[in-house]
């Protein structure tokens, strides 16, 4: 769904800190996430991402701040009088119930006469493509269908927010792929926030209309993926966001709008001044992702500039094939990405390739 600005606020962090005993956990947490929004926490493990997802659901208090959910501060009201439900990422469900008991569970004290709530039970087994899996036992469902029966049976409470700890990390590949699209085409159709928690970089930049990058308990970085992906804050956020080569460069002069810069292997160049990103600790780099560079072949020319260099590893993925392409007068290969399309050649380690590359795909650190 694209990100509109003037949606409502549905969360907000106010300088969020959470300690368990001495340990900073949640080191000053500040952001928004609009209503409607698919939102992903993504960082490696122990960053602070559960606990945070955890604070909105009112599993977890905080040591100071607030969380704010739809205007209201949260302080003191217990998880059950949250407008949240949660999806974990073991399946909880119960596996002596059938599927329709297990997702018409959290309407038991419902008021409402049983044909309505069947009618609801059916509905959200239709929601989430398990229609006429109703009576089967839950213990006899796949993964990817016992995480279906979860997730319907959070959404017929219907949640303001729906909370996803890595709901998807026990299922393989091909399933959670399956599994991503199904989750993306769901929150369009009920249209509520879906927050989800992730380590994987991949996923995260597949679903979310925003990211927040979390490192050590706090947010490096809050933005939609193109922006995370072409124009990190940081190293370290390149590095987490997919590969990005790094050289080291001296920045010579800036005026005008422009950096001028000598980068190792690349002699001088000159990148506009918003090519600049955030801070590097261990001094100027540029960094570019491996698609950016293109091997050349017979009878093409390069629309930039053209290096000259000598491959050192190649891996064929099928679509893709993964250079290791070390260019002449530097002492580091780089990583480079080729699209396999029928008629172009795939190279051998030690092959000369020439490869095509333009300062106005670079992104500086400094
Ligand atoms: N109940 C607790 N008591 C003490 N420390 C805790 C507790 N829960 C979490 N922590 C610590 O807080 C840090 C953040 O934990 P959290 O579970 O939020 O990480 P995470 O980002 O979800 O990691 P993962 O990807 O491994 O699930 C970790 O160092 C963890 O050991
Ligand atoms: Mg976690």
């Amino acid at each position: 769904m694209t990100f509109s600005a003037e949606k409502a606020t549905m969360i907000e962090f106010k300088d969020v800190h959470k300690y368990y005993g001495d340990y900073h956990a949640l080191r000053g947490i500040t952001a928004t996430i609009k209503a409607g929004e698919f939102f992903s926490l993504l960082g490696p493990s122990g960053c602070g991402k559960t606990t945070l997802l955890r604070t909105i659901a009112g599993f977890e208090g905080i040591s100071s701040g607030a969380v704010m959910i739809d205007g209201k501060n949260m302080a003191g009201v217990p998880a059950n009088k949250r407008p949240t439900n949660m999806v974990f990422q073991s399946y909880a469900i119960f596996p002596h119930l059938t599927v329709e008991q297990n997702v018409g569970f959290g309407l038991r004290k419902d008021p409402r006469p049983q044909a309505e709530k069947d009618k609801a039970v059916a509905e959200a087994l239709e929601m989430v493509n398990l229609k006429g899996f109703g009576k089967r036992a839950a213990h006899a469902l796949s993964g990817g269908q016992r995480q279906r029966v979860a997730l319907a049976r959070a959404l017929i409470l219907k949640p303001k927010v729906l909370l996803l700890d890595e709901p998807l990390s026990a299922l393989d590949k091909k399933m959670r792929e399956q599994m991503q699209m199904e989750l993306i085409k769901l929150q369009r159709q009920v249209g509520i926030t879906f927050i989800l928690v992730t380590h994987d970089q991949e996923e995260a930049l597949v679903m979310s209309d925003r990211i927040a990058v979390m490192f050590d308990g706090e947010i490096a970085q809050l933005a939609d993926p193109e922006t995370l992906y072409r124009k990190p804050a940081s190293r370290r956020v390149a590095d987490f966001i997919g590969t990005m080569n790094f050289l080291p460069a001296q920045i010579k002069s800036e005026a005008g709008g422009k950096v001028e810069i000598e980068a190792h292997g690349f002699g001088q160049l000159t990148l506009d001044a918003d090519q600049v990103s955030g801070a590097n600790a261990e001094g100027a780099s540029i960094g570019f992702r491996p698609e950016t560079l293109t091997i050349l072949f017979d009878g093409q020319t390069a629309a930039d500039r053209e290096s000259m260099g000598t491959v050192e590893e190649v891996v064929y993925y099928g679509d893709m094939t993964y250079y290791d392409v070390r260019l002449d007068g530097t002492d580091a290969p780089m990583r480079l990405s080729m699209r396999n399309i029928p008629g172009r050649p795939v190279l051998d380690i030690k092959e000369r390739a020439r490869v095509a590359w333009s300062p106005s795909a670079m992104v500086l650190f400094r």
